[in-house]
């Protein structure tokens, strides 16, 4: 191994670390691989077979297979891992290197970080990664974001291992800092909202309708063939065939109902309110979330209250064809909801991030690709100014003529007592949003009344406090 000199090396190889630099080396890069792991480093070694990927026993020895200047990738959980392993690379490394953060780390942590490693001479990029396993193994979308002369040394690597959608990679330079980070922060939270809008889609035929697993698995893989397709769908409907190897029945009906989270869509939730961007969509998956880990609060209630427990009566084919359209209302609404967040983050964060680029690299690759988000780059192609997905000529089109399936589905599933939260705050922000008048004069008014912190006119310029009472 001694005359070897790596072009990258990665540090963590768990699962997506070890696939990551099997990828970079299909590509005919050479990679050097360390993890505190022994079993991982033999793992890596077993793995490369002939290709140009070498796993060290030491972080030394690590060090010493890396080109000048050293190019280091990680792939640790966020938080402290993160801190742990620049603390110890630290003393190996030369002013002109790079570190490389493939994790979901929270954007405040990169710009932290990148200050403090910028501080003394070392290139640091935040690189959102999306695609799990198989898409670390055969192509991620990547979110890269730091310096662009930075990102323009690893450029070529991470062109070659990105996912490709139509030829086109799904990778591209989003911005300096953490605008990486910030975009992959904002697809996980789109990602939440669409698992819950497809989850409350489930519901409401399985405890509506009754369908069995087999006719879910048909109505997803049916809507996978058209507007709807995503990978998302796809896999909802591989789930519905799974076969428990226990019992022999759906796993799916094996399986709690308590969603964990590791806490990306929450931190999305968390930044749009501290920048003011309203996201219900979202802010519902994430409640509900939380809401499915009330399970034995859930159960004993579940004694107490009671609702409808009401079946659909209606024929269930045409009330399937208002879901599937719902279902594209509401992730039109979801997609719009993110895009608009960005948009204000960039401007917050002077990000400079390019939403048709983000769309782009979307395509392919990530959690949230879908045939729709082709739409989307288009809208923001046309007009890179679009301020809200919803007023894009042709994707509003395409929901205003949805908005009475949205409607008539929730009628139904409030009639039937079954919860539709995130369609529900699908259709809120579409009428909030095409409201030229919203009842907040009212808030206002009761603002001044209780704190005397006055309000504006519609008619007259200036702040105005009123006496409301006479006590
Ligand atoms: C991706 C996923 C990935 C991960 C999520 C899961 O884009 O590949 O988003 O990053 O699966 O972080 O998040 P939760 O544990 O919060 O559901």
């Amino acid at each position: 191994m001694k005359n070897v000199e790596c072009e990258i090396g990665m540090i963590g190889l768990g699962v997506m670390g070890i696939n990551m630099v099997l990828n970079f080396t299909d590509h005919g890069f050479s990679a050097a691989g360390f993890d505190k792991d022994k079993a991982k480093v033999g793992a890596l070694n077993k793995a490369a077979e002939d290709r140009k990927a070498f796993g060290a026993g030491s972080l030394d020895e690590f060090i010493k297979l890396l080109k000048k200047p050293r190019k280091v990738m990680m792939l640790v959980p966020a938080g402290a891992p993160v801190d742990a392993v620049i603390d110890e690379l630290l003393p190996y490394l030369d002013p002109g290197d790079m570190i490389i953060d493939g994790g979901n780390s929270h954007f405040t942590d990169t710009n932290k970080r990148f200050k403090e490693l910028g501080e003394k001479g070392i290139h640091f990029l935040g690189v959102g990664i999306s695609g799990g396993e198989s898409g670390a193994r055969f192509g991620p979308s990547m979110m890269p974001g730091g310096p662009e002369e930075a990102y323009e040394l690893v450029r070529p690597i991470f062109e070659a291992a990105s996912a490709k959608y139509k030829n086109e990679n799904c990778v591209t330079y989003l911005g300096p800092g953490s605008a990486g980070h910030y975009v992959k922060m904002v697809h996980n939270g789109i990602e939440y909202g669409l698992m819950q809008l497809i989850s409350e889609s489930y519901d409401l035929m399985k405890r509506g309708f009754g369908l069995s697993n087999e006719q879910l698995q048909k109505v997803f893989s049916e809507w996978n063939k058209k507007e709807l397709q995503s990978f998302l769908i796809e896999i909802t409907a591989d789930i519905f065939a799974k076969k428990d190897d226990t019992t022999g029945g759906s796993l799916i009906d094996k399986i709690l109902d308590e969603a964990k989270q590791k806490g990306t869509g929450k931190w999305t939730s968390e930044d749009a309110m501290e920048i003011q961007v309203p996201l219900p969509t979202i802010d519902a998956a994430v409640s509900m979330r939380d809401m499915s880990a009330y399970k034995t609060e859930r159960e004993k209630a579940s004694e107490i209250l009671y609702g409808p427990d009401t079946k659909i009566e209606e024929d269930n084919q045409p009330f399937i064809k208002q879901l599937e359209s719902a279902l594209y209302f509401s992730m039109v609404t979801t997609y719009a909801q993110g895009m608009a967040m960005l948009r204000s983050a960039s401007k917050e964060y002077n990000y400079n991030i390019n939403l048709k680029d983000v769309a782009k690299i979307w395509r392919g690759g990530c959690i949230i690709r879908a045939a729709l988000l082709e739409d989307i780059r288009s809208a923001f192609e046309k007009n890179p100014d679009l301020p809200n997905l919803l007023v894009d000529p042709s994707l509003s089109k395409q929901i205003l003529n949805r908005q009475e399936d949205v409607r008539a589905i929730i009628k139904t599933a409030v009639e039937c007592g079954i919860p539709v939260p995130a369609f529900a705050a699908s259709i809120g922000y579409f009428d909030s949003y095409r409201s030229a008048w919203l009842p907040a004069n009212l808030v206002q008014a009761q603002r001044d009344y209780f704190g005397a912190h006055t309000y504006e006119r519609i008619d007259e310029k200036g702040t105005f406090h009123t006496q409301w009472n006479h006590v």
